[in-house]
């Protein structure tokens, strides 16, 4: 029999998670409350309600997918539906103790994807409460790896983790659209420049990833003396953009730290 999983909130993040788990095996229910956004999930073919308490009480595993704000009311609704339950939430910023705090009988994940989860190409950082029995977590496990590259991570790197690979993609995004741009303005055609700057990304990232070369290996063996290379990065040091990554990420950890202390205070 396939596990029963109840998708709460059928958003961006939510779609992702049902379609993926899905195609490993699932059997997926997804709630939603947005009437238009139920109709369009229906038509794609996914098994949708707007029921979250008969969503909650006919799965094993419950996966949050509502926005921070959203989960404390959510929790509350089906707090009797999953006593006993293992519930993921994928909410930014929304602590363990906190989820805890409002339902105190079931047992949690905390886990923070991408928007690359749409691809299955997330890191999945995930943090487990202690009252997780070894079939939880077996179980809990194989739902997160349907999801992507998931790894147990410390909860205190959270705050940290939400702002390098939670927003990731938004930062990524802008350089792959100034290297279309770039392609422009040296001729090439608009999608073969964001074709070619968004695949110089994906194999940067494998070079790193399954390579297991370091970004100044990288670099160097890119760069031969009097070369291309070279002329461009001598134009790219002129701008601080190490610290323009290192600026932007240090103050959006601090803005999911603020998030966290006022939505999970008292
Ligand atoms: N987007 C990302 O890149 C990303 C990355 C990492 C983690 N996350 C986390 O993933 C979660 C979902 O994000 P998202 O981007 O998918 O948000 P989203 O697109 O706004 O999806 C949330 C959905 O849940 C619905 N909803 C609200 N209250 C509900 C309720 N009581 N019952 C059922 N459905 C309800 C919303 O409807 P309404 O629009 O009508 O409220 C919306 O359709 C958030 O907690 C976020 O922190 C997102």
């Amino acid at each position: 029999m396939p596990i029963a999983v109840a998708v709460i909130g059928g958003g961006v993040i939510g779609e992702a998670v049902a379609r993926n788990l899905i195609s490993s095996g699932y059997d997926v229910i997804v709630s939603e409350k947005r009437v238009e956004r139920v109709k369009d999930l229906e038509k794609t073919g996914l098994n949708v309600t707007t029921d979250n308490v008969a969503a909650a009480s006919r799965a094993e595993i419950v996966i949050l997918c509502v926005k921070p704000k959203d989960v404390e009311g959510v929790l509350k609704e089906v707090r009797e539906e999953i006593k006993n339950k293992v519930v993921i939430s994928l909410a930014a910023a929304i602590t363990l103790d906190f989820l805890r705090r409002i339902a105190p009988e079931a047992r949690f994940i905390r886990a923070m994807p991408n928007l690359a989860i749409i691809v299955r190409e997330s890191f999945i950082a995930y943090c487990l409460s202690s009252d997780l029995s070894s079939e939880d977590l077996k179980k809990a496990i194989g739902v997160l790896s349907a999801l992507g590259s998931a790894n147990e991570v410390d909860e205190s790197h959270m705050d940290a983790i939400t702002a390098l690979s939670g927003c990731a993609p938004a930062y990524l995004s802008l350089i792959a659209e100034a290297m279309m741009y770039a392609g422009l303005e040296v001729g090439l055609e608009r999608n073969l420049a964001l074709t070619l700057a968004a695949q110089a990304m994906v194999g940067t990232g494998k070079l790193i990833l399954k390579g297991r070369r370091a970004p100044s290996e990288i670099r160097d063996m890119v760069t031969t003396p009097g070369g291309v290379t070279i002329e461009g990065l001598f134009e790219l040091e002129k701008f601080p953009i190490r610290h323009a990554f290192m600026s932007a990420v240090k103050a959006a950890a601090e803005k999911s730290r603020r998030i966290t202390l006022a939505l999970t205070k008292g």
